[in-house]
């Protein structure tokens, strides 16, 4: 591996998630200086041209800004952080830390306890703690709607959502949030749609895209609201292949698009071995960067070969540890259709530059 310097990340870890919302982003998202496409190529992705299949999934870009900034500098399929149907508090900060894991976090290591501080450095692995915070829609409407309007030409902004749990609601109620909050993103003009179903706590079975069936009526239930909108669903890593398989051959040919992995957990501590992020159930804690790329290029070439099996023509989109341009490309030969990167795109914003003038 290639060390280089990191930039000043856009999305700051040292300041709270409101103050990222109200000043940022930071460093050369915020130059003004548009990166232009100079590129003959074009790319499809469901049904769109695109300038190039990278693009940064749900998570660093938290509104409008960070997407725009996100567009000047050539990112050409850019998602806007996961929204719901009201406004959702944040957890406290920190909400990002620097993670110390010797190579690959595998299952194995995911079982043990991680040693986190605020050194970032190559390779970057980071744990990230939100709880995926919501502005309430008649900000986030608005705020999404602008963001779709000043894409480019080949350039697209994805709409993330997820259902919400709240107690004493009914499975129904529970259902029929999806659909609530896919109207709402319908009526931005969003053209493309992403449904996270792989927040812990969401599901009946720790995560939603391992309650196959439950993921299944969901799935359908969007659908029916959204009607031709491309519809992505995000997913984890699955160990079992067994239940990959049945996942996949129920909901492959519902949905447009699935996008793997989202980050994976472990137990997060200080050096001191205290909880290293303040607060109930934080203790474990998504991991993601280049630690857990094995688990991303894995998945992928799970996914197309199981596409293959069923005959499903569903876009992969890969997502995990891609820091580096070597990293876009090694996700490509695996089978990915798209590739995305949160962790490393943050510290280098210049990443799809460098993506494209190797493409
Ligand atoms: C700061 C940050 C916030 C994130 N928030 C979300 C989110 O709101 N919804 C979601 O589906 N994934 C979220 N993720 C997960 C990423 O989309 C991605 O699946 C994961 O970070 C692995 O990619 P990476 O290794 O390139 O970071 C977030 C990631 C980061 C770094």
């Amino acid at each position: 591996m290639i060390f280089r310097m990191l930039y000043q990340p856009f999305y700051d870890p040292a300041k709270s998630y409101e103050e990222n919302f109200q000043n940022g982003p930071f460093g050369v998202f915020v130059d003004k200086q548009v990166l232009e496409n100079n590129s003959q190529k074009t790319f499809d992705f469901l049904g769109f041209k695109i300038n190039s299949p990278f693009g940064i999934p749900a998570g660093p870009l938290i509104n409008g800004n960070f997407v725009k900034g996100a567009l000047d500098k050539g990112f050409d399929i850019v998602t806007y952080k996961t929204v719901r149907s009201s406004k959702y508090p944040c957890h406290p900060w920190p909400n990002v830390l620097s993670v110390k894991i010797d190579g690959d976090l595998t299952m194995e290591k995911a079982g043990g306890k991680l040693v986190a501080d605020k050194n970032y450095h190559e390779p970057l692995s980071i744990t990230n703690s939100f709880g995926v915070p919501s502005s309430d829609p008649e900000f986030w409407q608005k705020d999404l709607s602008d963001a779709v309007k000043y894409a480019r030409e080949g350039q697209l902004v994805v709409g993330a959502f997820q259902g919400t749990k709240r107690e004493g609601q009914s499975v129904e109620d529970y259902i029929n949030d999806y659909r609530v909050t896919a109207k709402l993103l319908k009526e931005t003009g969003v053209k493309v749609m992403e449904v996270n179903l792989s927040c812990p706590n969401e599901g009946t079975n720790n995560l939603l895209c391992y309650d196959t069936e439950r993921s299944v009526i969901v799935a359908k239930a969007i659908k029916e609201v959204i009607g031709e909108i491309p519809l992505i669903i995000k997913i984890g890593y699955f160990k079992d292949e067994e239940v990959l398989k049945d996942f996949v051959k129920k909901i492959g040919n519902i949905v447009q698009g699935i996008s793997v992995i989202n980050t994976i957990a472990a137990e997060v501590v200080d050096e001191n071995g205290n909880q290293a992020l303040p607060g109930e159930g934080r203790l474990r804690s998504g991991v993601c960067g280049h630690a857990i790329k094995w688990a991303g290029l894995e998945m992928v070439g799970r996914l197309k070969k199981l596409r293959k099996e069923f005959n499903y023509n569903f876009q992969i989109i890969g997502v995990g540890g891609v820091t580096t341009v070597d990293d876009f490309f090694e996700y490509r030969k695996a089978g990915a259709d798209i590739v995305m990167s949160a962790t490393g795109a943050m510290w280098n914003p210049y990443l799809a530059r460098d993506v494209k003038e190797k493409l």
